[in-house]
């Protein structure tokens, strides 16, 4: 026994000492990205530089990378037309910091920075992370569902990327293979049209705070579904306005919150003057709530935005509503 922990131990300590193309090249099923890695040297020395400090890389497999070349309608990963844009969706795979699997499973979830820079992408202001970022869960997109489902890592647009091998160690931390790419963060308008909710968008279009919603660094977005506006009769068609930009500084918030970082019973203050709102906890989902009663259900959290993040909410909270 004695022995073979020893043999355990070495055999560890000598791969943590490894180059990412090393770690790779020994685990099946990653030789697209083994092949983008050999032939983009900034990208493997953002992973192998040893002055960056511990990292976690989701590393995409080859399944991954043959799902996004289905679907982005491109003939190779390899290919990809932009290099750029091959850098910075890798970037967003490596988060900044040490997070073995087990800690991204705790309840609740984690929300890490990652090494996306890019400013076509990250926008969290000065006081906000330099780097975007992941949530990752195995309780769901708000981290809060009863029982533990599969550990997944979440991005932009509502993409999401299940961990499918975990704690693989490398030169500078840990490796987990992941089955999708994740999508790199968009606007919250361009996230919101990709998740079809046209009423909001309407909404922010008419009260003209689209560009505002857009441009200010680092937000949190309360999104009310298509089904929330039609239960109030579509108000983003009658309202002024002004009633309208009220009512939707109302579900922002002027800070990016990610869901570990709103905490049950408390209050946080929103673009509306004077307005708050309080976040709850209970029987499996996230909730927000205007200081009068009336509750809204996160029913899609953490979808990460250029300049934050949106948390999709079953209810629209009009100032009327959360104080009544
Ligand atoms: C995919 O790309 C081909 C060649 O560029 C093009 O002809 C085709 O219309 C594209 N299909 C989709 C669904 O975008
Ligand atoms: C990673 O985090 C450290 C410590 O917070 C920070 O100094 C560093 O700039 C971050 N790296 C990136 C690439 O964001």
């Amino acid at each position: 026994m004695k022995n073979y922990l020893f043999l355990l131990a070495s055999a560890v300590s000598i791969h943590a000492q490894d180059k990412i193309a090393d770690v790779l090249a020994t685990e099946g099923k990653l030789s697209t990205l083994s092949s983008i890695l050999y032939n983009n040297p900034a990208l493997s020395q953002l992973l192998d530089d040893k002055s960056y400090g511990q990292r976690t890389f989701l590393a995409p497999s080859d399944i991954a990378f043959a799902k996004y070349v289905s679907g982005a309608n491109i003939t190779s990963a390899e290919s990809h037309p932009s290099q750029t844009q091959m850098e910075a969706m890798l970037a967003y795979h490596i988060m900044n910091g040490s997070f073995p699997a087990s800690s991204l499973a705790s309840p609740g979830g984690v929300a890490a920075s990652t090494f996306l820079q890019d400013t076509q992408y990250t926008n969290l202001g000065p006081e906000g992370r330099s780097g975007n970022v992941v949530y990752a869960s195995k309780y769901g997109s708000s981290g809060e569902a009863g029982a533990a489902g599969k550990l997944e890592v979440f991005g932009g647009v509502g993409g999401s990327a299940p961990i499918v091998r975990t704690d693989i160690q490398y030169g500078n931390g840990y490796v987990h293979v992941v089955d999708d790419l994740l999508p790199l963060p968009q606007t919250c308008t361009g996230s919101m049209g990709k998740l079809s909710l046209t009423s909001l968008l309407q909404a922010l279009n008419r009260a003209a705070l689209a560009q505002t919603i857009d441009t200010t660094p680092g937000v949190t977005c309360f999104a009310p579904t298509q089904e929330a506006f039609a239960a109030l009769g579509n108000p983003e068609g009658k309202l002024s306005p002004a009633e309208l930009s009220g009512a939707l500084m109302l579900h922002t918030l002027g800070k990016a919150a990610y869901s570990p970082e709103l905490k049950t019973g408390t209050s946080y203050p929103t673009l509306a003057k004077g307005q708050s709102i309080k976040v709850s906890r209970e029987g499996g989902s996230l909730y927000v709530s205007g200081s009068g009663g009336g509750k809204a259900k996160v029913v899609r959290g953490n979808v990460i935005v250029k300049n934050g993040v949106m948390h999709v909410i079953d209810q629209v909270c009009t100032p009327h509503f959360c104080d009544k």
